[in-house]
């Protein structure tokens, strides 16, 4: 179905290696956010627990990292786990909450070694204090460094995110810190958890899906869309360098001509 897609488009182009010298002669999407799909069915295809592919996803997250980085990506968001997520079997639930402890236990001095900082994006209040402790102790060890932004999006959901910036604007307008006239598109922005950053100028979902799965539903407006069918623990540099080159084939015309 994405082969449909892509020949339908009828704008990409047929090659599939890209040197990161040819793709830096292009712009590099600021933000790129990724929704890391496929682990369960790449664990599966491997008769390997699902939680297996979670793991390996996992270190796809650090290789991706490093190559985003090397180009000049300024922030990489990544879906960890939804609002929905928690729907999941306990076991899962809870290896997915270990995850962010392994991943910067073992990466952290990686991370301040490529200069990279960490960013947390989503519900705080109900992760596990384990996590969150992980989190936030590698957002304040990497907080000034001046790299990559790694931004991860843990309980997170765009309604979630729209509803909650809405009750906050509204209680300012309530105690008179906001007026109604001062409530902009711009204004509201800094209401959501992604307070700060640019929009996502590139969306990659992984393992054939084509939805949105409640992911940034405000911010990605006016971004440029890629799916593809390779599952995320699959996802190599090249792959990236594939969306990258077919984010840089697209006219992207804001709403104008
Ligand atoms: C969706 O695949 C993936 C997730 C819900 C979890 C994504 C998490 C990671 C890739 C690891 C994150 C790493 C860190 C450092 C926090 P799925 O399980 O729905 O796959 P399936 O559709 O094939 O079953």
């Amino acid at each position: 179905m994405l082969k449909k897609i892509q020949e339908w488009r009828g704008k990409e182009t047929s090659k599939s290696s890209f040197s990161k010298e040819e793709l830096m002669q292009h712009q590099i999407p600021e933000h790129i956010a990724v929704i890391m799909d496929g682990n369960g069915r790449w664990a599966k295809k491997r008769a390997l627990p699902r939680v297996a592919g979670h793991h390996e996803g996992m270190k796809t997250v650090r290789k991706i990292t490093k190559s985003a980085n090397s180009l000049g990506v300024k922030v990489l968001t990544m879906y960890a786990f939804s609002t929905e997520n928690w729907k999941r079997p306990k076991l899962e639930v809870d290896f997915l909450m270990k995850l962010p402890e392994e991943f910067l236990g073992t990466f952290l001095p990686e991370l301040m070694e490529e200069n990279v900082q960490v960013r947390l994006m989503g519900n705080k209040s109900d992760l596990p204090a384990h996590t969150l402790r992980a989190v936030e102790n590698a957002m304040e060890k990497t907080k000034d460094n001046t790299g990559l932004i790694l931004n991860f999006a843990l309980n997170y959901g765009g309604r979630d995110e729209i509803l909650r910036a809405v009750k906050n604007a509204a209680t300012d307008i309530q105690d008179n810190k906001l007026s109604m006239e001062q409530l902009s598109e711009e204004v509201f922005s800094t209401y959501l958890f992604s307070n700060q950053l640019p929009d996502p100028d590139l969306l990659i979902r992984t393992s054939g899906e084509i939805r949105l799965s409640n992911f940034m539903l405000w911010q990605l407006a006016y971004a440029e869309f890629y799916f593809t069918d390779v599952l995320w623990p699959d996802f190599d540099e090249n792959h990236l360098f594939e969306a990258i080159n077919s984010y840089q084939q697209r006219g992207r015309r804001f709403g104008g001509i």
